[in-house]
This record gives structure tokens, C-alpha cells and sequence, in this order.
């Protein structure tokens, strides 16, 4: 195993610039409503958790909005942003001297000040006398918490709370929607390490492409993935739970959870649908590649795939600033139910197709989501916006206008899961459509998704993802020609 990667430095500026960002936002809200430019942004970060009732801590991952702000890899801190002056300050927790027995030096603050490039550090038990301290000549300070509704889990954020906290003014409405939204468009620092989780994500997939096997286990393939990740990317954790599906596996969209953990045998014929994504510090990839686990395409095999493939092309060379996400995932439904008309496994007229939503019996997600500190990036629903009710289009994780800067997956995928295939070859409405005989070949034959991360520029886009996508360069690939990720 080899790779011609290197993980890159990770300028400090990068937290320095979110926090300009969400600053210049936040005073133009405050202006737009004749509100004063005073008060902090007040941020918790994560706490370690152990498991259960045991004392084993699992691996701590960073809170995803303190992340973006701060950059602490640490348990345990706050993190304040003075609106006035811009002056960041963290707050760290003051360890037990057996710290230094079990986990390691105790790092001074200066430490803290340096790595994350913010004015000052203090102790956690110093928040309030250092936040009254800095407006003593103005009155009780106003805390802009972070509270609001992420619009993919349905979950509240957690506003942060610390001893104390009733002596300050609180607002809980103002920063969520702001700091979500300052997310939303990269910097071109954020855009670089997106780019390296795709590069070493992509080069992983390439390692698996070409040592995959006939005989091997499922997690073999996770495996594979997470050690070229970790080994030349130090990538420690993974955007999500590896999905290595292989055979009728690769129709449950969100294979490899612990009930259902990679761990089927790779037979003959199988395709195989792997969905893994290495993280680089905090920023995410989420990379999607289908192929036959033998190395060879059948006809049935390559028409699914090119269905697929064709959607992921159409998608990609229309993005650019301005176009709507809905019209895309339609894009991709009307070009799916195109190829399977071509492949004589449907019959009739797309357009009627599309109308009684057929395109969600073969592509019941979401064409894609946004993508960054968390793989399922917020924003995707501006405050007030509604998602949409029809099947497929429900599950859309964004229903917005793309802007340059966005950086989104383009995740079209074809899949035959019974739950929703037999209902509707056996609907009074669909049943019409379905070329029986033609489409009981591909019952149990699994699903295809091909999945790569756009980011919206200017005037179009540009994929960050670089794995060979034609039939003939997987072909190639897995019987052992060079790829290389430039
Ligand atoms: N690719 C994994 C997910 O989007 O959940």
C-alpha cells in the first residue's frame, strides 16, 4: 500500500477567519434592527462521554458549531466572541494534578492562546467575573446562545449553561440561524481540507477497488478504507459509519450499523455499494462507489449502473449559482426512469412517471446534502421554509438555490428494495409501468449509488472527488491500471 498523499497543516487562521465571518454577519443583523454591536457569542464545546457506567471514555469528536468557531480538539471548554471588539477568548477546565499522572502534561493556557489563535484563554471558573469585568462600565452583558433546530436530525442544539449564568441577559434566537448560515459558504480554507478528506477518501477507495475479492468479508473492504485513511491521511475518525454493501445488501441505504454490520461474504456476481468518507480535521467527505465485486460488468449490471452514472453526469455539468436543488434531484429521477425505459424494464411516458412518483420507488433519498464540519452539513432549510411532501422530495436534506461556495454531494442511486418496489408494480396507479418479467431479473440484485462532493463556484462547479467513474476505467482499475489522484 502506498499513497501520494501527505496530511497538509492546518493554518490557525482558519478559526480567525470563521469568526470574522460570523461577526460581520451578526453586527449587520444587529444594525438591520437598530440593536447595539455589544454582548458575546457564548459557545459550550463538547464534554467526554463515557460508556454506560463504565469508566472507558469513548473517543471525544468537538461539538460541530465550536469546532467551526474555535478549532479545540479538547473536552470541556467554552468559548466566547465579543461583539464589539471581535476579541475571542476561550475558557478551559482546570484538570486535577492526577492529570498529569494518566493522561498526559497539563498544557499552560498561553498553550491554548497559540494553537487557536484567539486573544486570551482563562479558566472555565473564571467565565463570569471575566465577562462582567469587560463591561463593567455598561451594564450586565448580553449572551447570544446557540439554540436552534437542526433540520436533518430534528434535534435542539444546547445552549450553553455554566454556574452563574443568571447574572447575564440572554438571547437564544438571534446567532443559531446566523452561524448556521455562515457555514453554509466555505472559506477557501475550509474548502482545502474538504478537498485533502476527498483526495486521501478517494485514493482509499481506489486501494479497495483494487484489492477487493471474491471470498472476502464485508469489513474487509471498511477495513481496508479506514487504514489507508488513518495510515497516510491521519484521519482518526470517519464522517459516518462505514456502508459496505455487497449484493442485495447494497439496496439498504443505511447498511453497516451494528445490526447489520458488513460482515456478509462477497459472492460471485455480487455488486458491491460502498458509501465511506474519511473526516480531516473535523471537515467531512462522504464518497459513494458501485461496482462488481469480480471486476466485470453483466449487461444487467452496467445498464443499472449507467442509469446512475448518467444522472450523476446530467446533475453536475448543469450546477452552477442560482439553480434549484429540487430541479436537480428531478433531473436525476427523469434521466433514472429514461435509461430503465431505454433498458425495456418501464414502459409509457416519463413525465407521468415522474407525476405519480415513480422515481422515489427506485431513488427514495435525497439527491444530496451539504457538506463540511458535519457530513450532513446544516442549513439545508432557511427558517420558515418548508420541506416538501411528495415521496422522494421528501427527503430532501436542502430544497435551496445552490451559491458559489456551497459544497454539496450529487448522490444519485438506483436501487431495487422490495418495500417499495411490490407495492407499486402491484398499485393500480404505477402498475402500468413496470415491465414485470424484465424487472423480477433484478429482484434481490441490490441498488447502485454514485456519490461524489461539489463545490458551487462562480460559474459552475467543481468535483472534488476523484474516483474513475466510467465502466471501462473501474474495469481498468480493478485489473490493476494506475489511477492517480492529481
Ligand atoms: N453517506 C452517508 C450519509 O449521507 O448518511
Amino acid at each position: 500500500m502506498t499513497s501520494s498523499l501527505s496530511p497538509p497543516e492546518v493554518p490557525n487562521e482558519l478559526y480567525v477567519v470563521n469568526r470574522e465571518k460570523l461577526i460581520k454577519s451578526l453586527r449587520a443583523h444587529l444594525s438591520s434592527s437598530s440593536r447595539p454591536h455589544q454582548g458575546f457569542v457564548f459557545l459550550q464545546g463538547g464534554e467526554e462521554q463515557s460508556r454506560y457506567c463504565t469508566d472507558h471514555d469513548d473517543l471525544f469528536r468537538q461539538e460541530s458549531y465550536f469546532a467551526y468557531l474555535f478549532g479545540v480538539k479538547e473536552p470541556g471548554f467554552y468559548g466566547a466572541i465579543d461583539v464589539a471588539t471581535g476579541d475571542s477568548m476561550l475558557f478551559a477546565p482546570r484538570l486535577p494534578d492526577s492529570y498529569a499522572v494518566w493522561l498526559g502534561k497539563i498544557k499552560p493556557l498561553s498553550h491554548f492562546k497559540e494553537k487557536y489563535r484567539v486573544n486570551k484563554v482563562f479558566y472555565t471558573d473564571e467565565i463570569v467575573h471575566v465577562l462582567l469585568d469587560l463591561y463593567k462600565e455598561k451594564g450586565n452583558p448580553l449572551l447570544f446562545l446557540l439554540h436552534g433546530l437542526n433540520t436533518d436530525s430534528n434535534k435542539l442544539s444546547k445552549p450553553a449553561d455554566f454556574q452563574g449564568i443568571d447574572r447575564f441577559k440572554i438571547d437564544m434566537n438571534t446567532l443559531h440561524p446566523i452561524l448556521a448560515e455562515c457555514r453554509v459558504i466555505k472559506s477557501d480554507l475550509e474548502l482545502a481540507l474538504i478537498q485533502f478528506a476527498n483526495d486521501i477518501s478517494s485514493e482509499a477507495h481506489i486501494e479497495v477497488m483494487k484489492n477487493i475479492k471474491v471470498g472476502m468479508k464485508e469489513y474487509q473492504l471498511e477495513s481496508m478504507f479506514l487504514h489507508h485513511t488513518y495510515f497516510f491521511g491521519g484521519c482518526r475518525h470517519c464522517s459516518y459509519t462505514c456502508i459496505c454493501a455487497t449484493g442485495e445488501n447494497s439496496s439498504v441505504l443505511h447498511y453497516g450499523h451494528a445490526a447489520a454490520p458488513n460482515d456478509k461474504i462477497l459472492q460471485d456476481g455480487d455488486m458491491a455499494l460502498l458509501d465511506m468518507g474519511a473526516e480531516y480535521h473535523f471537515y467531512a467527505s462522504d464518497i459513494t462507489c458501485s461496482y462488481p465485486v469480480n471486476g466485470k460488468f453483466t449487461p444487467d449490471q452496467a445498464l443499472i449502473y449507467n442509469a446512475v452514472l448518467d444522472a450523476h453526469d446530467a446533475v453536475i455539468s448543469t450546477l452552477k449559482p442560482g439553480i434549484c436543488w429540487v430541479d436537480m434531484h428531478k433531473l436525476a429521477e427523469k434521466v433514472i426512469l429514461e435509461s430503465l425505459k431505454k433498458g425495456n424494464l418501464l414502459e409509457g411516458d416519463v413525465e407521468t412517471m415522474m407525476g405519480e412518483r415513480l422515481g422515489a420507488v427506485f431513488m427514495p433519498h435525497g439527491l444530496g446534502h451539504f457538506l463540511g464540519i458535519d457530513t450532513h452539513d446544516v442549513g439545508g432549510y432557511l427558517k420558515g421554509a418548508e420541506r416538501p411532501k411528495e415521496p422522494g422530495l421528501n427527503s430532501l436534506r436542502t430544497s435551496r438555490e445552490l451559491s458559489e461556495g456551497m459544497v454539496i454531494t450529487v448522490e444519485p442511486g438506483c436501487y431495487f428494495i422490495e418495500a417499495l418496489l411490490l407495492p407499486a408494480m402491484e398499485s393500480s396507479k404505477t402498475s402500468k409501468f413496470f415491465k414485470h418479467e424484465e424487472i423480477n431479473r433484478f429482484r434481490g440484485s441490490g441498488g447502485v449509488r454514485i456519490e461524489s462532493d461539489v463545490r458551487i463556484t462562480a460559474n459552475g462547479c467543481i468535483n472534488m472527488t476523484k474516483c474513475p467513474r466510467k465502466i471501462e476505467d473501474i474495469e481498468a482499475v480493478m485489473a490493476g491500471a494506475p489511477w492517480t489522484i492529481d
